[in-house]
């Protein structure tokens, strides 16, 4: 099946009534549940039967939302979490249990991944080690040298969108024993699905794409056979699970991503293309067009015309205050803290996602104080270029 019709139907038409069936999932909100006979609720707690008991532990709306994801990125199970990061950091602490706490992460990575590695889990006793992953020797020397327990990456980098090589890096990792674990937040599994391509765990942010319009947190895990039991055991005691009326609202947004997403990668595209012609522009970075150093690979992972739902471009000699400039002269595009909504975002990563670089950071990353990154809408894309053409005049 197509994932424009997973979205539409997985999870939803669970039988509530011995003759009836709601059409798509509805909000529960019971915290407990109890059964006729009371020796029932201890079957449920063994596992032995199937049932509902606690809403940390499962909660049937949360689960509608985890079957389709499930589904969607061909994983085994998933945890709904309350954030992108919530989900990152119990993938990560289920990944390392009982085991070496080692994490490399690619080095091209959000910025509060960085925060939650450097910032909290290494002064707690992990030891966490940064690598350039595009460069797959460079990558391999280190695994083999720091032997870590998993390695991070994503899927499509931000704010550059680097395309990395997800299937020769797993099958660096297999060889290895290392778990292989994907931020794939900007790809989406209609761009991209880690899973299929050898990782152990994909991580979303629902903020984002899936959910789509800009008015839900949420975060998933989707893991491997192997690897969702002691992940959905681990959820259960630290709580970090979504609520009902989030996963209601994330699967709604989800139903329609495929739609969404590819107008938004054309739209990026187009965007991409008229921006690369401004005499003010110095360079455009997305992995559709073929000045992108990864245009090779985004072609072998995401053949046809969608690739990236985000653009970024720099402006000739420009700093804060020309890029200021710009961002409030744009009408149609919001300059805000995210993406994949259904309107255009406009982000400054120097100030925002990468705020906490040092500048020898950023400027080895590519993020320098000329970079603006936009997540393109589902507008027309007529406006949207006529919108960036005049804040760029
Ligand atoms: C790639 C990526 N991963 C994770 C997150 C964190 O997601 P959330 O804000 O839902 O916690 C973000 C947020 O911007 C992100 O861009």
């Amino acid at each position: 099946m197509n994932i424009q019709t997973k979205a539409v139907h997985v999870g939803d038409r669970k039988r509530t009534a011995p003759t009836s069936v709601p059409v798509t999932a509805p909000i529960y909100t019971a915290v407990s549940y109890y059964y006729d006979e009371a020796e029932n609720i201890d079957r449920v707690f063994d596992g032995s039967l199937k049932g509902y008991a606690y809403s940390r532990y499962d909660n049937p709306t949360t689960n509608a939302l985890e079957e389709l994801i499930t589904n969607l990125e061909s994983g085994y199970g998933t945890v709904a979490c309350s954030s992108g990061m919530a989900a990152l950091h119990l993938a990560l602490l289920a990944c390392m249990h009982e085991k070496p706490r080692r994490i490399l992460c690619a080095e091209a990575i959000y910025g509060a991944t960085v925060r939650l590695l450097s910032g909290w889990l290494a002064p707690s006793g992990v030891t966490v080690e940064y690598c350039d992953i595009f460069q797959l020797e460079v990558l391999k020397a280190h695994l083999q040298a720091f032997q870590p327990t998993v390695l991070l990456i994503e899927s499509i980098s931000n704010p550059t969108l680097r395309v990395p090589e997800i299937d020769k890096i797993s099958a660096l990792c297999r060889e290895m024993g290392i778990a292989f674990m994907v931020d794939s937040t900007f790809a989406t599994p209609l761009l991209i699905r880690p899973l299929e391509l050898g990782a152990d765990y994909v991580v979303h942010s629902l903020t984002k794409f899936l959910s789509g319009h800009g008015d839900v947190m949420g975060g998933s895990v989707t893991a491997t056979e192997e690897r969702f039991p002691l992940l959905k055991q681990m959820s259960k005691t630290l709580g970090v699970n979504l609520g009902p009326f989030e996963a209601y609202l994330s699967m709604r947004g989800a139903k329609t991503f495929p739609l969404r997403m590819e107008r938004q990668c054309i739209n990026a595209k187009k965007l991409a293309d008229a921006l690369a012609e401004h005499p003010r522009v110095k360079k455009v970075n997305h992995p559709g067009r073929k000045d992108h150093q990864d245009h090779a690979t985004a072609l072998r992972l995401m053949p046809g015309e969608l690739q990236s739902a985000l653009v970024s471009f720099e402006v000739k000699d420009a700093g804060r205050a020309e890029i200021f400039a710009i961002m409030d002269r744009l009408k149609i595009a919001v300059p805000a803290t995210s993406l994949g909504d259904v309107h255009t975002l406009v982000l400054y990563p120097v100030v925002a996602s990468h705020r906490d670089l040092t500048a020898e950071q950023r400027t080895r990353l590519g993020i320098e104080e000329n970079l603006l990154r936009v997540s393109a809408g589902i507008e027309a894309a007529d406006d949207l270029i006529a919108d960036f053409l005049q804040a760029l005049s």
